[in-house]
C-alpha cells in the first residue's frame, strides 16, 4: 500500500466512524512557548482536550506534520525522521476505550481497510503501578476481539502512559499495535523487546489530571488521542525494513543520483539518508513561513539545510543542490500539503540564498584552516591539528572532520581525532541538555494572563496593519504568561515614532472598553466577514471568529479576555529581526 492510499484509508475509515476531517495545522505551534514545533496530532489540539470546545464537533481526525529534532543526531540511520506524518483520530469527551479499540482493530484487520492478519499482531497494555490501575478494560477489549492473551503484554508507565507534556494536566494510560516484520511466522508469545516487532499505532486514554503535588485525579472530560506513524506503517506494510525504501523517500534519492550522475546504490548510505530527511524537513518549514536565521526555528532550519550541504561535500557534490531536490519534495508532496505549492518560489530561493552564504562560510572555513597549520613551526616533527580546533572548525565553519583530516594529510598533518570526538561529545551532552528544555513538549497554557496577552496580540497586529500597512501578517505567536512575541512580516526596522504609535494604538482599544466576542461560523462566512488568519482551515469547515469592535477580526482558537479593558496597560518592550523579512515584537501587560 502507498503513503497516499494510507492517508486516504486512514481518513475515510474515521469519517465512516462519525469523524470530521480537519487540516494539518502549521508545524510552527501557534500559542505554546514551550514547543518549537508541532511533535505530535495532539498537540495543536490541547485546548480542546482540556474541554475547550473544537468548532468541528468532539470526533476528530487528520494527518499532522510534524517535526521531531530531539534525535537528530540520529537521522542517517535506517528509522530516524526528523519530519514526519502523524494520523490519528481523537474522541473529545465522546467515546472511550470500547469504541477506539474496536475501530483500531477494524481498521487494521478488516478486508477493505489494512487487512493484515491477525498472527502478525501484538499488543500492550498499562500494567498499573502506584498511580493508577492495571488498564483491564483495554485488555479484556483486545481478548474480546479474539487476541490470545500470550499476544498482549503488560507494560509500565515508561511504555504504556503518555504524558502529561508538561509537568501538570491531562494524561493517562495508552495501548500500543505492533506488527510483526519477520520473514518467519511470528512467535506465538509477543515479547515487547523483539526488534522484529515493530509499534505501529498507539491509543491514549487520556482520563487522569496530573496535579502538582504528584497524584492522578479523575479527568473531567475524558479523551481519546491517538497516532500512528505513516513513514512507518507504509514501509513495514510494503515489507521494506526502512521508510527510506519507501516513495515517500526514492525519488528523493533518484535526482540525488541525477545531481551526482551515479547509478542507484543497493543501499542508500547515511549522507544521503541525511540530505533527504534534512531538506524534506526544511522544505515545510520553510513553507510555513519561516527562513533561515539564528534564532529558535530558524536557527534548526539552518541547521538543516546546512548539514544536508555538508553531507553533500562527502557525497562529492560541488555545486548547488538543494534547490533541486526541494523542487522534488515540492512535487510529490504538493498535492496533500499545498502550502508548498504556494511557497515553491519562496522556498527555493531561500535554499538558493543560504546555500551560496554557506559556501561563503566555506570558503572562510578554509582560510582559517590555513591559519591554524601557519601557526606550528616547520621544523616540529609531528604536526598534528588539536581535537579542539578541529571541533572549532566543525562547529563554526561546518568542516566535517573528514575534511579536515583529508586538508591536514596533504600538508603532512594529523588530526586528533579522539580528541575531536571529546570535544563533539561534550557539545552533544550540552546541547542534548539545552534541547530537552527547549523541545520538552508543553500543554498550552490557558491561563488568564495568557489570554490577556492573546488579545492584546489581536490588538497589536491590527494596530501594526493600521501603522505600517496591509502587509503585516503573523509569521508566529508566543505567549507565556509573562509577555506576548509576535512575528510579522516587514522589512525595516520600526522607527521609534511607529512603535510608538502602534502601542498607542492597542491602548487606545483598550482604553474604549470593547467587548471581545467569540462567533462560529463557516469558513466561508468568516472570510466575507473579512476574518484574518486562515491558518489551517478548510472550506466547509467551521471555525471560530473572535472580533474586537471594529478593531480585529480574527479567525483563532481562543482564549482570550471577554473586554479590552481587562489588559491594563500595554507596553512594547522590544522590536529586531526575526529572520529575513520577518520582525519580533515583545511587549507585555502593566496592571
Ligand atoms: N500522542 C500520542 C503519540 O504521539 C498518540 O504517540
Amino acid at each position: 500500500m502507498k503513503a497516499k492510499d494510507l492517508r486516504r484509508k486512514y481518513i475515510e475509515f474515521f469519517v465512516s466512524k462519525g469523524h470530521k476531517e480537519i487540516k494539518s495545522a502549521s508545524l510552527i505551534p501557534e500559542n505554546d512557548p514551550t514547543c518549537l514545533f508541532t511533535t505530535a496530532g495532539m498537540h495543536p489540539l490541547v485546548p480542546y482536550l482540556q474541554g475547550a470546545r473544537h468548532p468541528a464537533g468532539i470526533r476528530l481526525v487528520d494527518f499532522q506534520k510534524c517535526i521531531r529534532t530531539g534525535d537528530i543526531d540520529e537521522v542517517g540511520d535506517a528509522v530516524h525522521l526528523t519530519f514526519f506524518e502523524m494520523l490519528g483520530n481523537w474522541s473529545l469527551g465522546d467515546y472511550f476505550k470500547n469504541e477506539a479499540i474496536h475501530f483500531s482493530f477494524e481498521f487494521l484487520t478488516g478486508k477493505e481497510w489494512l487487512n493484515i492478519p491477525l498472527e502478525r499482531l501484538a499488543f500492550t497494555v498499562f500494567a498499573g503501578d502506584d498511580d493508577a490501575p492495571f488498564d483491564a478494560e483495554a485488555f479484556e477489549l483486545w481478548r474480546s476481539l479474539g487476541v490470545p492473551e500470550v499476544r498482549i503484554a503488560r507494560l509500565p508507565k515508561k511504555d504504556n502512559w503518555w504524558g502529561p507534556a508538561g509537568q501538570t494536566g491531562p494524561c493517562g494510560p495508552d495501548t500500543e499495535m505492533f506488527y510483526w516484520t519477520g520473514d518467519q511466522p511470528a512467535p506465538e508469545v509477543f515479547d515487547p523487546s523483539d526488534k522484529l516487532w515493530v509499534e505501529i499505532w498507539n491509543d491514549v486514554f487520556m482520563q487522569y489530571d496530573k496535579q502538582p503535588d504528584g497524584t492522578f485525579l479523575p479527568l473531567a472530560q475524558r479523551n481519546v488521542d491517538t497516532g500512528m506513524g505513516l513513514e512507518r506503517v507504509t514501509a513495514v506494510l510494503q515489507g521494506k525494513k526502512s521508510c527510506y525504501e519507501t516513495e515517500l523517500f526514492t525519488p528523493i534519492f533518484a535526482e540525488l543520483d541525477t545531481i551526482r550522475r551515479q547509478p542507484a546504490p543497493a543501499r542508500r548510505c547515511s549522507s544521503e539518508r541525511i540530505i533527504a530527511d534534512h531538506l524534506r524537513a526544511a522544505v515545510f518549514i520553510l513553507a510555513d513561513g519561516i527562513t533561515p536565521g539564528n534564532v529558535d526555528q530558524a536557527y534548526v532550519l539552518r541547521r538543516l539545510i546546512r548539514r544536508a550541504i555538508r553531507e553533500g561535500r562527502k557525497l562529492d557534490i560541488a555545486g548547488e543542490f538543494t534547490a533541486r531536490l526541494a523542487g522534488v519534495v515540492i512535487a510529490e508532496f504538493g498535492d496533500v500539503y499545498p502550502e508548498l505549492t504556494a511557497q515553491r518560489a519562496v522556498i527555493l530561493e531561500e535554499l538558493a540564498k543560504e546555500e551560496k552564504q554557506f559556501a561563503l562560510t566555506l570558503e572562510k572555513g578554509t582560510r582559517e584552516f590555513e591559519k591554524l597549520i601557519s601557526r606550528v613551526p616547520e621544523h616540529v616533527q609531528k604536526k598534528i591539528i588539536s581535537g579542539k580546533n578541529a571541533f572549532y572548525l566543525y562547529e563554526t565553519y561546518g568542516f566535517p572532520l573528514e575534511l579536515t583530516v583529508e586538508m591536514a594529510k596533504e600538508r603532512g598533518f594529523e588530526v586528533d581525532g579522539a580528541g575531536f570526538t571529546a570535544a563533539f561529545e561534550k557539545h552533544q551532552e550540552l546541547s542534548r541538555k539545552g534541547a530537552e528544555q527547549k523541545f520538552k513538549g508543553g500543554l498550552a497554557d490557558n491561563s488568564e494572563a495568557t489570554a490577556l496577552l492573546h488579545t492584546a496580540t489581536h490588538l497589536l497586529q491590527a494596530a501594526l496593519r493600521k501603522v505600517l500597512g496591509t502587509h503585516v501578517e503573523q509569521r508566529g505567536s508566543n505567549i507565556t504568561a509573562e509577555r506576548l512575541r509576535f512575528d510579522f512580516s516587514h522589512e525595516a526596522k520600526m522607527t521609534p515614532e511607529e512603535l510608538k504609535a502602534a502601542e498607542a494604538l492597542v491602548n487606545d482599544a483598550i482604553r474604549r472598553a470593547i467587548p471581545v466576542v467569540c462567533e462560529e461560523m463557516e469558513l466561508e462566512a468568516a472570510q466575507r466577514k473579512g476574518a484574518m488568519g486562515l491558518f489551517g482551515e478548510r472550506y466547509g469547515e467551521r471555525v471560530k471568529v473572535y472580533s474586537i469592535g471594529d478593531v480585529s477580526c480574527e479567525i483563532c482558537g481562543g482564549p482570550h479576555a471577554q473586554n479590552t479593558a481587562d489588559l491594563g496597560q500595554f507596553k512594547i518592550l522590544k522590536e529586531e529581526s526575526s529572520s529575513r523579512g520577518v520582525r519580533r515584537i515583545k511587549a507585555v501587560l502593566v496592571k
